[in-house]
């Protein structure tokens, strides 16, 4: 039987450590500001999941929504206000946003102290560069899970199945810097599984139910599913065939239970980072 990372587990751990350090500053706390576009159901979800955390710890937290036909212009103004509030250390702009809205000059708005999304191009540079920044909150959040459960990274190969540039990029610069032999497989990759065969480390990140299946799994190897995905049952799987690959591999994420929940502990983390690099109220 494999070892199951519970991201679930980890992140109340790493809520428990934020809620000490949060009593233990002088003056404000942190503060992250939320901002929503539009009314996708998922997005609502995902943002009172933030808030909801952000009031465990101790932080304080602003949600503002803005209808889906405000104009970038308007959004612009918005961030120029909160990079300039010192009671807001970290600023998220909840994607997707509209078509008429680039998320990249958006992206781009954040002051890059106050980016916990990591989604700056100057935090872009510094991850890939080896310098201290606010870099992606889930593939953190993964690199941390494995620290956690001291899972040795050096001089392993990983494989991350997908090349997103909120999961997929940013993890191969952080195994990269955990000094791993990292690959990066996506839709036109020949012989996606031959690659996974080869895989000490894999981190799959489709949004594919259940594509990887036992076979395409290296004996020993430790597994990461980013994927939350509805099967053809209503049931919420992952990216991975969960029964049939947690008797090969060594370690496995569940879904649910995995990866989900570190996403917001880290988005905490930078912000508590955001708040100690930046001039305190
Ligand atoms: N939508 C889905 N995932 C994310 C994320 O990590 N950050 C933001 N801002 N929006 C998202």
């Amino acid at each position: 039987m494999s070892l199951v990372l519970s991201g679930r587990k980890y992140a109340r751990v790493v809520r428990a450590s934020l809620r000490d350090r949060v009593n233990g500053l002088d003056g404000s706390p942190p503060g992250l500001a939320v901002i929503m576009v539009g009314d996708n159901p998922a997005s609502r979800v995902y943002v009172g999941a933030k808030e909801k955390a952000c009031k465990k710890v101790g932080y304080s937290s602003r949600v503002i929504c803005l209808p889906a036909e405000v104009t970038e212009k308007d959004i612009l103004s918005l961030i120029d206000e909160l990079n300039a509030d010192n009671s807001v250390h970290g600023i998220l702009v909840q994607l997707p946003l509209p078509d008429h809205i680039s998320d990249d000059r958006i992206a781009s708005a954040v002051l890059p102290e106050k980016d916990v999304d990591g989604f700056h191009p100057v935090n872009v540079g510094r991850l890939w560069r080896g310098e201290d920044g606010l870099f992606p909150c889930t593939p953190s959040g993964i690199v941390e899970l494995l620290h956690h459960h001291d899972i040795a990274m050096s001089g392993k190969n990983a494989l991350i199945v997908g090349r997103s540039n909120i999961v997929g990029k940013p993890m191969a610069a952080l195994l990269l810097r955990e000094n791993c032999t990292v690959t990066v497989a996506h839709s036109r990759t020949v012989d996606l599984k031959e690659q996974c065969l080869r895989a000490d480390i894999l981190i799959v990140a489709v949004g594919r139910a259940e594509m990887i299946k036992g076979g395409w799994v290296k004996h020993g190897a430790v597994v990461v599913d980013v994927g939350m995905n509805r099967n053809s049952d209503g049931k919420l799987v992952g990216d991975v065939a969960y029964d049939e690959v947690s008797s090969i591999c060594s370690a496995i994420t569940p879904v649910p239970g995995g990866v989900g929940p570190l996403t917001i502990a880290f988005l905490l983390e930078n912000t508590f980072k955001a708040r100690s690099k930046l001039p305190v109220k």
